[in-house]
């Protein structure tokens, strides 16, 4: 994140600025578009209980961890394991920053459909009242590998003019009107799904949790859904605290990140399940729910065409911070390890952004076929980088703080009203991240 020279490592003016932009990176399609349709996919309730676990636990040992990596050191993830760890660490690091690109190029395909749905909404004709139909659009638009594409250029082009013109800093202090704008608004839009009829079996579905379903899988999922909702395992909140004032206090806005990264998940859960059984849409009809439902309800509403593009508009602004949280750190690598010129750097993440996106983009149609290890080029991206990549690499960091760096690491908590969270959190890092990753992982496989 230091790509545009030292000038910019400035520290964040106060801990708000922190958690706002750690907060803009962990609040995005994850929440809105992912978790619902997981969660629908997983059974309801089961599944909310064990993603919570997994985010207070390990995900908030892990989240402080990545930010005393970035606090100790100013540097963003590859140099600073080598500053603190040496040149064998500097490898997690450089895997670190492949897993960003991995997860930013199908990521730019999701964000594209969130451009593609602003812009019907402005035109009005992404209301409808019939699911069936929306189905139906939804699938047409995604096999189509014109539109598919083209709108995914539109959103990776976004991306790549902020993190070009290097803006960030103030999209992120954006972030401080219109992240509680997109809550309100899925407040608005929670009230009228509760209200409709049918909706308390989507609410008792989502919070009556019935664990005789677990499956390794599910468990793995919700793992994988902790870590992505709260941006762990690439890289990227070592970069947020490196920027982090001396005096912040770090486990506070580590609670502050998690709570509003799952408190977004839980809003987007109310707004979605419910009004997916009332409209009988099946649960686990996947990645296409959010798209499929969310016009229904607005179909439903009074000033609904309103609050659509409002919808949209916000939803397009938390991808876009979580997407720029992504590019950035890939761009800065080139330019750091390689000495690459900013927008020789930006370009070429966009161009190679692009070509590792487009298979992903064109297995919802034209290379639906196409399946390794039984998923679609998608889902396999999606699989390996959230369920695997960012485990094991949350897992090496946990272990480097809980080890290497742990004499330092503490003194980040010290003066800190939580000292009795100091050996909690050894403990998170060093025996509840290695059981519950590796244990999950046997499980499944
Ligand atoms: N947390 C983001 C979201 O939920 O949309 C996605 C994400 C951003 C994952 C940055 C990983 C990451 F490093």
């Amino acid at each position: 994140m230091d790509a545009s020279g030292e000038a910019c490592r400035a520290t964040w003016g106060s801990r708000l600025g922190f958690v706002l932009a750690a907060a803009g990176s962990a609040v995005g399609l994850g929440a809105v578009w992912k978790f619902p349709y997981v969660v629908g996919q997983h059974g309801g309730g089961a599944f909310l209980v064990i993603y919570l676990g997994c985010v207070l636990t390990l995900g908030v040992a892990l989240l402080l961890a990545e930010m005393t990596v970035g606090r100790l050191t100013g540097q963003s993830i590859t140099t600073a394991l080598r500053t603190l760890g040496g040149r064998a660490w500097a490898w997690v690091g450089r895997i670190a920053t492949f897993n960003a690109f991995a997860i930013l190029s199908f990521y730019v395909v999701v964000g594209g459909w969130t451009v593609t749905y602003l812009m019907r909404a402005f035109t009005g004709s992404v209301l409808a009242n019939d699911t069936q139909r929306l189905v139906a659009e939804f699938s047409a638009f995604t096999a189509n590998p014109v539109a598919s594409l083209a709108s995914m250029g539109v959103f990776l082009g976004l991306t790549a003019l902020i993190v070009a013109a290097g803006v960030q800093k103030g999209i992120e202090r954006a972030g401080k009107w219109l992240m509680p704008a997109l809550f309100l608004l899925m407040l608005l839009v929670i009230a009228r799904a509760l209200t409709l009829p049918g909706a308390m079996a989507g609410v008792a579905w989502f919070l009556t949790p019935d664990f005789s379903i677990i499956s390794g899988d599910t468990l793995l999922e919700a793992l994988g859904l902790a870590f992505f909702s709260l941006s762990l395992g690439a890289g990227m909140i070592v970069v947020y605290g490196s920027y982090l004032p001396r005096d912040a206090r770090l486990a506070g806005s580590a609670v502050w990140v998690a709570t509003l990264a799952t408190l977004a998940c839980c809003l987007a859960g109310l707004m979605i399940l419910p009004a997916v059984f009332a409209f009988g849409v099946p649960p686990d009809a996947g990645p296409g729910l959010t798209f499929i439902t969310m016009p229904a309800i607005f179909a439903q509403m009074p000033f609904g065409h309103a609050i659509a593009i409002a919808f949209f508009l916000l939803l397009l602004f938390a991808a876009l911070t979580s997407a720029v949280s992504l590019f950035e750190p890939v761009a800065a690598f080139l330019i750091d390890e390689y000495q690459w010129r900013r927008s020789t750097a930006v370009l070429a993440v966009f161009v190679a952004t692009f070509l590792f996106g487009a298979p992903a983009a064109l297995s919802f149609g034209i290379w639906s076929d196409v399946r390794l290890f039984d998923r679609t080029i998608f889902d396999l991206m999606d699989y390996v980088t959230v369920n695997l990549l960012m485990p094991a690499g949350g897992l090496c960091i946990a272990i480097f703080v809980g080890t290497s760096i742990w004499p330092k690491a503490r003194t980040v908590l010290e003066g800190s009203r939580a000292q009795w969270f100091v050996p909690v959190w050894r403990v998170l890092l060093l025996v509840l991240t290695p059981i519950a990753i590796f244990g999950v992982w046997y499980q499944t496989f």
